[in-house]
């Protein structure tokens, strides 16, 4: 066999190389799903306000002392969830919970969300 032939197809594997990293470094159609979830506007947390929210929108549901009701206890929510995980469960609603983003504003829903996730 000559050099040549040995040249082609190292040259050939390297190009299959190439294209197999390509195929897996490009964003894919996953990826362009991900950053449709709600992003979270940045907001300074205010206990007090949230408070508010949570008094006036989910205790209903959710307990007075959050203990849970019709929907589950949050007492401990952020041991399960983080604060973006949680803006996005009020943004959407989830299973048998209203969605709340045509209710409350973005930046409500991100204060309620933060101080959700500091019960642990
Ligand atoms: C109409 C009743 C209702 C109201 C009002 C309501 N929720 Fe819910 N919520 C539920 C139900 C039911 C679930 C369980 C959903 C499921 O997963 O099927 C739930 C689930 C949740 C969860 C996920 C808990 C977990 O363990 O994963 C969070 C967080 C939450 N609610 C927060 C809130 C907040 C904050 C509000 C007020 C802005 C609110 N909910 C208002 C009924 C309600």
């Amino acid at each position: 066999m000559g050099m040549q032939k040995w040249i082609m197809s190292g040259l050939f594997f390297a190009a299959c190389a190439f294209a197999v990293v390509l195929m897996f470094t490009l964003p894919g159609k996953e990826q362009v799903a991900e950053e449709e979830k709600p992003t979270m506007p940045v907001v300074q947390l205010d206990a007090a306000s949230a408070e508010a929210t949570v008094k006036a929108s989910c205790v209903s549901c959710h307990g007075d002392q959050l203990q849970g009701g019709v929907g589950p206890s949050l007492q401990q929510a952020g041991g399960e969830h983080d604060a973006e995980e949680l803006y996005s469960i009020i943004s959407k609603g989830r299973g048998q919970m209203p969605s709340f983003k045509d209710q409350l504003a973005p930046e409500e829903i991100a204060n309620v969300a933060m101080w959700l996730a500091e019960k642990k």
